[in-house]
């Protein structure tokens, strides 16, 4: 079984939903308290062990590039004044041993498509995707840290996935479970946001993933689904038969931050806690 050391962040949404705001700056670098959305995701990598970092990005997102690159002047500024707690911080936004790439996903053909626009960073390897939408306060350890464990034990592409109320799966990739009483869950098969009575289940996929090089194969011959775009779901749905995935009920609480309402209440979660 190969490590897991690399993860995509698929960073390339308009984030329509948020707009005049996101006019100017991209979505993922508005705040939760004093830190870019952004941080979260890949703080959460980055405790895991994983030490590549793909960001897959589009047109008026350079502020991230910039974001996760040094900061000479500022730091010397810092340091001049003795400003320590300050330059840390700044420091801290990537531990030195991180690599970060960037690649541009120049349509929005989708999420599967952003995540094969990394594909020549992954190559034969297993890969992470993490959603930064999907902030996650994992408890005790993070969302990516908790999967790790289970791909590390059960050497299986890993699906963190939550039980939502039927009127909600038509937002979500759903799986289909083997056995309901077994943990992990095995996953049986997988649909992209089903109408309520097409579901196989109300487990629904939420924005983390490790998955097998084979994922990413399929990919390269996805047709489009689900709203014309080529799905990672549907991807993932023509790997399901070898048996090598299962789904983790994440422990800890999920911000929906694509959503005014998820996003109000994570500052509110994170800026008390
Ligand atoms: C994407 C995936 C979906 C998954 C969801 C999790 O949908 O396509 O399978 O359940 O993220 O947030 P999106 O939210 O981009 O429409």
């Amino acid at each position: 079984m190969k490590p897991l050391k690399k993860a995509i962040f698929p960073v390339a949404g308009l984030g329509t939903r948020f707009l005049p705001a996101t006019k100017s700056i991209p979505k993922e670098m508005l705040t939760v308290v004093d830190r870019p959305l952004i941080q979260y995701a890949v703080d959460e990598a980055v405790e895991a062990g994983i030490d590549t970092l793909i960001f897959v990005t589009g047109r008026s997102k350079r502020a991230i590039d910039d974001y996760f690159d040094r900061s000479p002047e500022l730091e010397a500024e810092l340091e001049a004044k003795g400003k320590t707690e300050a330059l840390e911080i700044v420091r801290n936004v990537i531990p030195s041993h991180v690599k970060c790439f960037f690649v541009r996903q120049s349509h929005p053909l989708g999420l599967g498509h952003a995540v094969l626009c990394a594909a020549d960073f992954i190559g034969d390897e297993p890969f992470a995707v993490l959603l930064p939408d999907d902030l996650i306060d994992g408890t005790p350890k993070g969302v990516m840290t908790q999967m790790l464990d289970i791909y590390r034990r059960t050497e299986k592409a890993v699906l963190a996935i939550e039980e939502v109320p039927l009127s909600e799966v038509h937002k979500y990739g759903v799986i289909k479970p083997k056995n309901q009483d077994q943990y992990p869950l095995e996953v049986a098969g997988i649909i992209e946001k089903p109408k309520a009575e097409d579901a196989p289940s109300n487990w629904s996929v939420v924005g983390r993933y490790i998955l097998t090089p084979d994922v990413m194969e399929a990919l390269k011959n996805q047709e489009p689904g689900t709203g014309g775009e080529i799905q990672l779901t549907d991807a993932i749905a023509r790997c399901v038969s070898s048996g090598g995935f299962v789904g983790h009920p994440f422990h800890g609480r999920r911000f929906d931050c694509g959503s005014k309402r998820g996003f109000l209440e994570a500052n509110m979660h994170y800026g008390l806690k």
